[in-house]
């Protein structure tokens, strides 16, 4: 959550800060930010407000400039206010801040500073003790400064006597580094470096990095240098290009086919789950004998269906918890467990945390993430990358696809490792690999679904039932919904509605059913009887090699054929579809929605 810049060079640095500040925005949206350093003096452009309007402002100045710091802002402490937006800036010190400063109400009674503020945040307490403890030497203000403060925090600062220097710290809060011909450049993320950059570095925690236009260092708490451990990019600006989709959601459901091709080519060889490349041996299926997952969001949907496959083909318990929550229930988990954390950004600080805790217990851990060198890939033991490519709209929907493609191939090592002959693994992997082509084809009969988002697009609540995996699909099609179209919807388990849920059915509540499991064809049918009787009107999504045997008189959309428990392959990309086509006939923000933020870095 919110992505912070910084550069030094001899680029129009106004136009470098707005283009990186764009490609950050996914992270926050509620404020944003510059400051450009022009000579001796320190401009600073911020609005309660997204990056296109601060462009406007900017219009004009800071081309010259030869450094420069930008933010953009997912509000936490404070309201979005023009007092609360970054830069902020005390005595000689100009500064943004990604992360929590837990502590900073402590600090302000501590050090006095209450009439030094401006805003009601903690962001501000970091500039003002920065100010207060600067005589001079950056390092020992820095290092002084972060000695007193908790949480997480990325820095970027500049001082109004030392012109075009630039410095940063992090503790947590990630920050990636790149130098180019015309300069450097520091950010939150790779997305913002990639139009420019094939190498870069990940800040090491607690080590201060000095960026001038002569100069690139590094240098840790003790003053002691170190070293940049540097990495290839392996995306570039192209990748991030809408390439001529109307939004990067759409983009990225067009895209999903692709997706799914390369992770299932990077995992199974001849027709195999293969994980050896990765560092997953014989011994490592076979020295674990529980799973324990742990994600949040679209992630942690992916996670809980996949419990079904590994138990049902690996016979091997999984359990599955919210990162956030994990670290409360502090499960007993059993010494051959394996810890699997699954995030698309590898930057999510609640799974994060999960994972630290996991290895502290001296659990082995499992990632699977989207984005490469993040901080979660960098911690845990073993990393296997979705290979989605880059997402930019806040709404998953291709690393979701990816994520499950993983966990079922894990699901089924496991299984040929331990206990099978390894056919019918071979067998469900073919059929895995006929997925990519039904979901490109889902996407070209996406019309269909634009149909009934504009029938839909009213409604103030929808409800969605389903039994087994179809309850996970579920789950995952009313997150989409509630995110982008704030339409409520809520998904409920189809043989628990008449425990509660129920009550709330009434004439003409749109109930949306997924019956993609042919076993569960006759008691999925009462259910939806049962809300019919109640008056509801029933869209009901069903695979279509069963279409036939379902005969009730309500609209019936069909789900491309796949068997069942692959289902979720084919039926995912239409509940995108329906829920993208909601947020479009509503009008609202698609890739960006309200509240919310793609990398979430605040617990
Ligand atoms: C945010 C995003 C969701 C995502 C969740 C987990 O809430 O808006 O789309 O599913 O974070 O993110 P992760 O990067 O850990 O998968």
């Amino acid at each position: 959550m919110c992505g912070i810049i910084g550069y030094v060079g001899t680029g129009n640095t106004a136009d470098i800060l707005m283009r990186s500040l764009k490609l950050l925005e996914y992270r926050g949206y509620d404020s944003s930010g510059v400051a450009f350093c022009s000579g001796k003096s320190m401009e600073v452009f911020k609005c309660p407000d997204r990056v296109s309007v601060l462009e406007d402002l900017v219009k004009g100045h800071g081309e010259n400039a030869k450094s420069g710091i930008g933010h953009t802002r997912w509000a936490t402490h404070g309201s979005v206010s023009f007092k609360n937006s970054h830069p902020h800036q005390a005595g000689k010190v100009t500064l943004v801040h990604n992360g929590i400063i837990e502590n900073y109400k402590e600090l302000i009674q501590t050090y006095h500073i209450e009439n030094r503020l401006l805003s009601t945040g903690d962001s501000e307490v970091a500039a003002v003790l920065l100010d207060e403890h600067y005589k001079g030497d950056p390092y020992a203000a820095i290092s002084e400064t972060v000695e007193l403060l908790q949480g997480t925090y990325a820095l970027v600062m500049m001082f109004s006597d030392r012109p075009d220097e630039i410095y940063a710290i992090r503790k947590v809060s990630p920050i990636v580094v790149s130098e180019q011909e015309n300069g450097k450049l520091l950010a939150s993320d790779l997305n913002a470096l990639s139009t420019v950059c094939r190498e870069y570095f990940v800040l090491p925690e607690k080590t201060i990095l000095k960026m001038s236009l002569s100069e690139l260092s590094l240098k840790d708490l003790s003053g002691k240098d170190i070293k940049p451990e540097y990495e290839q990019m392996d995306f570039g600006f192209e990748d991030l290009d809408k390439k001529g989709h109307p939004f990067y959601m759409e983009k990225e459901i067009a895209e999903e086919g692709t997706a799914l091709r390369r992770c299932l080519a990077s995992y199974a060889a001849d027709g195999l789950p293969s994980f050896e490349d990765e560092g997953l041996d014989h011994g490592f299926f076979c020295r674990h004998k529980h799973i324990v997952i742990c994600a949040c969001g679209t992630s942690y949907h992916a996670g809980l269906l996949s419990k079904r496959i590994f138990e049902k083909y690996a016979g091997i318990s999984t359990e599955v918890y919210l990162s956030s929550e994990f670290i409360y229930e502090r499960p007993l988990m059993e010494e051959d467990s394996v810890l699997v954390v699954i995030s698309q950004s590898g930057e999510t600080i609640d799974t994060l945390e999960a994972l630290r805790c996991g290895r502290k217990e001296g659990k082995e851990s499992l990632a699977i993430v989207n984005v490469k060198g993040s901080s979660i890939a960098r911690e845990a033991d073993h990393v296997l990358y979705m290979e989605a490519g880059p997402e930019i709209a806040v709404a998953s929907t291709k690393a979701y696809t990816c994520q499950l493609a993983i966990l079922y191939l894990l699901a089924f090592a496991f299984a040929k490792e331990t206990k099978q002959d390894g056919e019918d693994i071979a067998k469900l992997i073919e059929e895995m690999r006929k997925a990519p082509d039904l979901i490109e084809a889902v996407y070209e009969e996406r019309e269909t679904y634009h149909d009934l988002a504009k029938r839909l697009k009213d409604q103030k609540s929808v409800f969605m039932i389903g039994r087994s995996l179809d309850y996970y699909i579920l789950m995952e099609a009313a997150l989409k919904m509630k995110e982008i179209s704030y339409i409520h919807c809520e998904a409920y388990a189809s043989g628990e509605l008449k425990h509660g849920p129920i009550a709330l059915i009434e004439k003409d509540t749109p109930v949306i059913a997924c019956l993609s499991q042919k076993d569960l064809l006759a008691k999925e049918s009462s259910n939806i009887k049962e809300v019919r009787a109640r008056g509801a009107k029933v869209f009901c999504f069903i695979k279509e090699s069963i279409r036939k045997d379902f005969v009730q008189k309500v609209e019936v959309f069909a789900l491309k054929d796949l068997p069942d428990d692959l289902m979720v392959f084919s039926a995912i990309p239409v509940f995108q579809l329906l829920a993208y086509y909601l947020a479009i006939e509503k009008g609202v923000s698609v890739d960006k929605p309200r509240n919310l933020a793609k990398v979430v870095t605040v617990e």
